[in-house]
């Protein structure tokens, strides 16, 4: 069946999982408000005029929170974005809404030519995409939104449907993006990992030559400010990288950037789990998997973990060696329950330590080290605290025991996401809104914070991807 019959063969939404509703002035019911406005009627936009398409690890938090609100909507959120998966796995970390003009965004699907550089990689021909992918927090994504209503998701089979793609996508990345050879994936491009100008990628990106300035034209200036975005010379070397992986027919190989990245591997790590129990839920066994994450746990350590400085590191595969900047990628890793104790203990007490300052100095938690050189309150990944990353953290908090810390971190949250009107990122010590306004997964995580009462154990409960007792089996 095609993507249009699917979609109209839907069955009714479901009621709306609040009991009782929302007040209309609630924070609920004002971030139920941004991810009904940035609806487009098969995914969500990340911000109506920042980023107009669909943005791969954005509609996965995305759909995180649009399961409380509507699981349907949630499931065809996923659904759509794996529909534009690469005969090669990858997930596109841009799928291109062919209504929205071509300069509303940079860069657009002209830059990218997914259906013709991208025709040996496999890109599908209906639908134009970028060629490069982002984290992979789609399986995680895919079992909390099943677990959210598990009655409609085996009524329509979404799990049977997405579950190959999802493997697909896993394979993907561990077999054609293992470019260090240790057995994580590497990302090619600042993009990939989603942190786009964090310092930590300062010096492999200090090897690329910029594409020149008067190539192309940047449209983020239009809607958003200057001293809140990357820089011109970010821009130029992220369009030099990009255009060379295109221009290479987004052939996976030696390129002259490659990362293994803490976040990221811990993002596959914690898919893995959720692939586990969604091969269980379907009737096969996920055992397999579950120990994968587990070996996968043990390179991450092996390769990224540094334990004088008590957090996880970017790897250079190209320059060698261990990148020494404190990003808060390099704390994420905290998610993974099968983390050995004293590591979870020294990343709770890098979290809560002068360089991010959680509980002391800090509202939330700053994506990068407050005593860097490189810190900047305002500019992008370089300092502002993003919801993403405080929401894997707040999950982390609890999976290690840590509730008072989550608590609080939860609360900041909630408060400064609906003070600032769901705002893209903001200055860690002060909440002053940065960035776009109605940011879809700020509004899509508050709801997910809200919709669990504080206290409530993600290690214990069967919406969870895994519990502590199960490090290796299957029960749902
Ligand atoms: N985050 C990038 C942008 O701002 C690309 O994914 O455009």
């Amino acid at each position: 069946m095609d993507r249009t019959a699917q979609l109209t063969a839907l069955p009714a939404e479901p009621a709306i999982a609040y009991d009782p509703p929302p007040a209309a002035d609630s924070p609920q019911a004002r971030a139920a408000r941004v991810l009904t406005d940035n609806w487009t009627g098969t995914s969500t936009v990340p911000s109506r005029r920042l980023y107009p398409h669909q943005w791969s690890w954005d509609s996965a938090f995305i759909a995180i929170g649009l399961r409380h609100v509507s699981p349907l909507r949630a499931q065809t959120e996923l659904e759509t974005l794996l529909a534009a998966q690469w005969a090669d796995g990858r997930v596109p970390h841009i799928v291109f809404n062919p209504s929205v003009p071509l300069d509303a965004y940079f860069p657009s699907p002209d830059f990218w030519r997914s259906s013709t550089a991208g025709r040996a990689a496999g890109a599908p021909r209906t639908v134009q995409t970028s060629g490069i992918v982002q984290p992979p927090v789609h399986a995680l994504a895919a079992w909390l939104v099943h677990c959210a209503d598990p009655g409609l998701s085996r009524a329509r089979g979404f799990l049977a449907r997405v579950h190959p793609r999802l493997a697909a996508w896993h394979r993907y990345l561990l077999h054609r993006r293992d470019l260090g050879g240790g057995g994580l994936a590497s990302v090619v491009h600042p993009w990939e990992q989603g942190m786009d100008n964090s310092p930590c990628w300062d010096a492999p990106l200090a090897r690329v030559t910029p594409a020149p300035a008067r190539s192309f034209r940047r449209a983020d200036l239009d809607h958003g400010a200057a001293e809140d975005r990357p820089t011109d010379l970010d821009y130029g070397r992220y369009v030099r990288l990009a255009g060379d992986y295109r221009d290479r027919g987004y052939a996976d190989g030696p390129g002259e950037f490659a990362v293994e990245d803490p976040a990221f591997n811990a993002l596959i790590i914690a898919s893995e789990h959720a692939l586990a129990r969604i091969a269980h839920e379907l009737g096969a066994a996920g055992t397999a998997r579950h120990a994968r994450a587990e070996r996968l746990t043990a390179a991450l350590v092996e390769r990224l973990w540094d334990p004088a400085e008590g957090m996880f590191f970017c790897r250079d595969v190209r320059g060698g060696g261990l990148i020494e900047e404190r990003g808060v990628s390099g704390l994420i890793p905290l998610l993974l329950p099968g983390l050995p104790h004293d590591i979870a203990a020294a990343l709770v007490r890098t979290l809560a330590g002068p360089h991010f300052g959680l509980g002391d100095t800090t509202r939330l938690v700053p994506s990068y080290d407050l005593l860097g050189e490189a810190f900047d309150p305002h500019r992008y990944w370089r300092g502002p605290a993003w919801f993403n990353t405080s929401w894997l953290l707040e999950r982390g908090l609890r999976t290690h025991g840590e509730s008072a810390r989550a608590d609080a971190l939860r609360s900041a949250f909630v408060r400064t996401a609906d003070e600032t009107g769901f705002a893209e990122y903001v200055d860690p010590y002060t909440g002053e809104a940065c960035g776009a306004l109605g940011f879809g997964w700020t509004a899509a995580l508050t709801l997910d914070l809200l919709h669990l009462p504080p206290g409530h154990d993600v290690s214990r409960t069967g919406t969870d991807t895994f519990d502590r007792s199960d490090k290796g089996g299957d029960r749902a």
